[in-house]
């Protein structure tokens, strides 16, 4: 019994094994007086100290660790958030959005927030071109309506749109970062109904410069995410949705680097060759794409952090 302690100094911190720490770890966080805080910091201990004794985790690798995570905070930025990227590519970011957005059936389900979302997208009427820079891609004209879990349309729901340019780039990784593009706010109509003008939305890598994609290199995973928009649908009385649009045919719906597609998110883009109304009033000349995609929304329940809120911490993240 190597770790075994001399008689009548049982209350004393020596000769220590890996579970007397873990115990001790335990016991010195379980007088936290905040309930939840207690329950996140005695459960997180337990679990990470697990882990370690699971892996037999080596001094080096725990210093590789830290350096990881030293590199991480050096790289974020108001235009760059790596533990997001980490969250995100471990599939974090999808299991909290699972338990913290569940959703009667029938409602749109929600989807991973990114960290690409920017506050102050411009207000744009319907049929409104958030690709005006864009001039490589194919036209493409979004639209359906919003609704509520009846199918009665919700008027005046904000619809905050954002998605890459035709080069696979946000506009804070291109070369005006300042520049607001391929953003834009909409509004439902009387009848619930919206559209959007766009292009067509291409996959993309997510960025991989950085401790992310060596994480991803070393473990023989790709980067990329398959062709979507980002929605945030919201209006009065009801719970704002995060979520994305996907295109059918992206060959990386089965292995997102990021677990965010969901079938019910999963939507055609079809092609036309010659022109139909809503695209000559808008000035669209064929080809040109079209999807139809109809928001469904729940009741609000009681105030709570909402995405919103969100979409601020985001934004802040940088400025501090
Ligand atoms: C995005 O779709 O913008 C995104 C989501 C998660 C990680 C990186 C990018
Ligand atoms: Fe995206």
């Amino acid at each position: 019994m190597p770790n075994a302690r001399p008689k009548g100094q049982t209350d004393l911190p020596r000769n220590k094994n890996e579970d007397d720490i873990t115990a001790e770890v335990l016991a010195r966080f379980s007088a936290t007086p905040d309930p939840r805080l207690r329950r996140i910091m005695l459960s997180l201990i337990s679990h990470l100290h697990a882990f370690v004794k699971e892996v037999e985790l080596t001094e080096a690798e725990w210093f590789q660790a830290i350096e990881i995570l030293t590199e991480a905070g050096k790289m974020c930025s108001d235009k760059r958030q790596e533990f997001i990227l980490f969250s995100d590519t471990l599939g974090v970011s999808m299991v909290v959005d699972l338990i913290d957005h569940r959703k009667p059936d029938g409602a749109t389900e929600s989807t991973v927030f990114g960290p690409f979302h920017r506050l102050g997208a411009p207000e744009m009427p319907a049929g409104g071109n958030i690709a005006h820079r864009d001039t490589s891609g194919v036209p493409t004209l979004v639209s359906g309506r919003v609704l509520d879990l009846d199918g009665r349309p919700v008027a005046g729901a904000l619809l905050d749109v954002w998605q890459t340019q035709t080069n696979g780039l946000y506009d804070a990784q291109d070369e005006q970062p300042d520049a607001l593009h391929m953003r834009g706010k909409f509004r439902s109509d009387a009848e619930g109904c919206y559209l959007i003008r766009t292009v067509l939305p291409v996959n993309y890598p997510i960025p991989s410069d950085g401790p992310v994609g060596a994480m991803l290199k070393a473990t023989g995973r790709h980067p990329w995410r398959p062709a979507h928009i980002h929605f945030v649908v919201s209006a009065d009385g009801y719970e704002p949705v995060t979520t994305h649009i996907f295109d059918r045919t992206d060959p990386y719906l089965a292995s997102d680097a990021v677990f965010a597609v969901k079938d019910s998110l999963v939507c055609d883009f079809v092609r036309h060759e010659a022109p139909e109304p809503a695209a000559s009033r808008l000035g669209i000349a064929a080809p040109y794409l079209t999807a139809s995609f109809d928001f469904r929304l729940t009741p609000a329940a009681a105030a709570q952090a909402g995405v919103m809120d969100a979409q601020r911490r985001l934004a802040a993240l940088g400025n501090r």
